[in-house]
């Protein structure tokens, strides 16, 4: 026998210097809930470990991620009032934008500041868009998208990212910042974003339930692999930066095959779903959180990600630390 594959395993050692997939904390981004208010710090059931934070204590959850490596944050807001066409997130004293200029303040450009741009926390209907009876008109939507981008960008947000799956939203913000001179403002687009029950978790976090219906008339439909290519290349002729895929982890064949077609960095988010069935399953006993919490995320960059948004960003940073990833 001439060929052993098995000398490349044979220790630690050996292992560790002919890994393929290297991962550094640099590439990961966690996610932040804000609320409007004060003195808040309050737990999220659905994602163990996470929390809201008023804008006043949000200076806790940078502190210890600093500690673990990570700088880059996306944030969400929960505002104090609701409406049907969510001014609420496009007002310049709205939570989120109180919530960057209060972290700006604070670390300045220790921090990356990347925003989800998107109508579904604002709205009283729960729909990331402006209604038209029970649809959401896309046109109509685009404008308010676009003022919110501009407003979180004018607040110091480094980055927008929109995750509304409107037509055309793009290349309108990418029009729009320019027009504010905010040239230097990037677009993370949710490029390929589906209808997916892993956000469950999520919604009861942002409290973004829709009150009817669902999203399956603007997110993608998970049986559809090459309507991914398509979104991403408008995406990426409308201007945006990095593409992204969302959710992860049953979704590796796209995230490979998006990330193939363009030079544009790939991010992958790893939703509220995905979080919350390893921790429920390892409370249950029958995993090891840690080592599935490595596995699953090195699977990601495997499938060809450079950028990974996780609930997990802390743990990972520590587990690229010890070496036993990356
Ligand atoms: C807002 C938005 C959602 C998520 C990110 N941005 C929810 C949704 O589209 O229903 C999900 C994030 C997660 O599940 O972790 N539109």
């Amino acid at each position: 026998m001439v060929n052993r594959p098995r000398r490349l395993r044979l220790n630690q050692n050996i292992r560790a210097l002919t890994r393929e997939t290297r991962i550094s904390t640099n590439s990961l981004i966690l996610p932040i809930f804000l609320q409007e208010g004060n003195n808040i710090k309050r737990p999220i059931s659905s994602l163990e470990g996470h929390f809201h934070y008023s804008p006043d204590r949000v200076s806790e959850e940078i502190e210890k991620a600093l500690k673990a490596g990570i700088n880059k944050f996306l944030l969400f807001g929960l505002p104090a009032e609701k409406d049907i066409i969510g001014s609420q997130g496009y007002d310049e004293n709205g939570i989120i934008q109180q919530g960057i200029r209060k972290m700006k303040e604070n670390y300045k450009d220790e921090i990356y500041i990347i925003t989800d741009v998107c109508m579904c926390e604002y709205t009283s209907h729960g729909h990331c868009g402006i209604l038209d009876s029970n649809y959401v008109d896309n046109d109509k939507t685009l404008d308010y998208l676009s003022k919110i981008a501009v407003s979180h960008a004018m607040a110091g947000a480094d980055m927008v990212a929109p995750s509304d799956m409107m037509d055309g939203r793009i290349g309108r913000i990418r029009k729009d910042l320019d027009a504010h001179n905010l040239i230097n403002i990037g677009i993370m687009s949710y490029a390929v974003k589906y209808a997916s029950s892993f956000y469950e978790p999520f919604r009861e976090a942002a409290g973004s339930t829709p009150s009817f219906g669902d999203r399956k008339s603007y997110q993608m439909d998970y049986h559809n692999r090459r309507e991914a290519v398509k979104e991403a290349r408008l995406d990426i002729d409308e201007g945006a930066d990095i593409i992204m895929i969302k959710p992860a982890l049953s979704y590796l064949d796209i995230i490979h095959e998006v990330s193939q077609l363009s030079n544009l960095p790939t991010a992958a988010y790893s939703v509220s779903g995905e979080y919350a069935m390893i921790k429920a399953a390892a409370k249950m006993g029958i995993i090891d959180e840690y080592k599935i919490m490595c596995e699953s995320a090195v699977s990601v960059f495997r499938a060809g990600a450079n950028i990974l948004i996780t609930y997990f960003a802390k743990e990972l940073a520590e587990s690229i630390r010890r070496g036993d990833i990356g």
